[in-house]
């Protein structure tokens, strides 16, 4: 069973259509992400998915609840956090939280612990006290993040859950997102149009433009479907090693660009020790080995034929020596 489930969802705006026929199937405890520029139907479709808005067509499943027939069963398995912001910025972080309790039927004295716990783990609990609107946009996010969880949801969804921070916070509020995820044992949703945080963050995604899905993997499967990686070699010998180098029989093709091979290949987390190794035997001296390989963005190029507009800093893709960037 998948923990949400869709067939066929349509929504239109009168003559806008939003979401065209999305089949989604999200595993329990994955985080999911759905990645796609501005105006793609992300929000429109977690909005189906929780009950606030009715799809035109289609069916939609939460928690193996249906979002038209058992809204309320719906309801009581998730918890939102929405693209803008709300919280009320007159009341203190604690008392945010404590509404949102009373509004779920949390019982006062498990919901005392769970807001300590849950402040605690957004590091808040020093600013709890302190109104909202005395907040960062960080810290707010941060509480939205953690009082979304109060009421021990089975599926979280979060729209744009880092969108306009600073590097740091974003990063923070993954490390949440993560552990979160983890401890209480829920499925994440969350929409984004980072690449950087659908590649850090989600276990699986749905690339999503114009209301349709793209592609669906993992980052890692869907950057694999584009073909290999790219070692690419500086040495002052660049002619003499691009010439000489297909005749490792891994190598797929090879490309010289001032001073520097790019060689393409399968695997090459595998083989750049191979090409490193080969090039000092034919006393080719190498000033360094770099393995790249195709980045989300690239993915969604493929699939769109558009870039995405990319506010987020890009991952970096080439690193030291024989290093690949790391991925969770
Ligand atoms: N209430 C509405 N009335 C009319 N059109 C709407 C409404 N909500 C969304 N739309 C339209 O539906 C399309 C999808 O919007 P949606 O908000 O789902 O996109 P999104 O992927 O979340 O974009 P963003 O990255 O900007 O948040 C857009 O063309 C938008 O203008
Ligand atoms: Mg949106």
């Amino acid at each position: 069973m998948y923990i949400i489930e869709t067939r066929k969802l349509v929504k239109k705006f009168g003559d806008i259509v939003a979401v065209n026929g999305i089949d989604l199937k999200v595993k329990e405890g994955e985080i999911f992400g759905l990645l796609g520029p501005n105006g793609a139907g992300k929000t429109t479709t977690i909005s189906i998915l929780s009950c606030m808005l009715l799809p035109t067509s289609g069916e939609a499943y939460v928690n193996g609840y249906n979002v038209v027939r058992q809204p309320d069963q719906v309801r009581k398995s998730i918890g939102i956090v929405f693209q803008d912001p709300a919280l009320d910025d007159q009341l203190t972080g604690r008392e945010n939280m404590e509404i949102h309790a009373m509004l779920y039927n949390v019982p006062k004295e498990v919901a005392k612990q769970r807001i300590d716990e849950a402040l605690e783990l957004v590091e808040l609990t020093d600013r709890a006290k302190n109104l909202v609107r005395t907040y960062s946009g960080g810290m707010r996010r941060r509480l939205e993040i953690a009082r979304g969880l109060i009421h021990r949801p089975k599926v979280l969804f979060l729209d744009e859950p880092t969108l306009g921070l600073d590097v740091q916070t974003r990063e923070r509020i993954w490390r949440y997102i993560e552990v979160l995820t983890k401890k209480e044992k829920i499925t994440t949703i969350l929409t984004t149009h980072y690449m950087d945080e659908a590649d850090r963050l989600c276990d699986r995604l749905a690339i999503i433009d114009f209301g349709k899905i793209k592609a669906e993997g993992t980052p890692e499967e869907l950057k694999k479907q584009l073909g290999g990686d790219v070692i690419t070699v500086k040495t002052k010998y660049a002619d003499k090693l691009a010439k000489m180098v297909s005749e490792l029989d891994f190598v797929k093709s090879v490309k010289k660009t001032s001073g520097l091979v790019k060689i393409s290949l399968q695997n090459g987390e595998e083989h750049i020790t191979d090409v490193a190794c080969w090039a000092r035997d034919k006393g080719i001296p190498i000033e360094s080995l770099t393995l790249q390989e195709p980045t989300l963005n690239d993915v969604f190029l493929y699939y769109t034929g558009r870039e995405i507009r990319e506010e987020g800093p890009a991952p970096p893709l080439i690193m030291g020596p024989m290093m690949r960037r790391p991925h969770r």
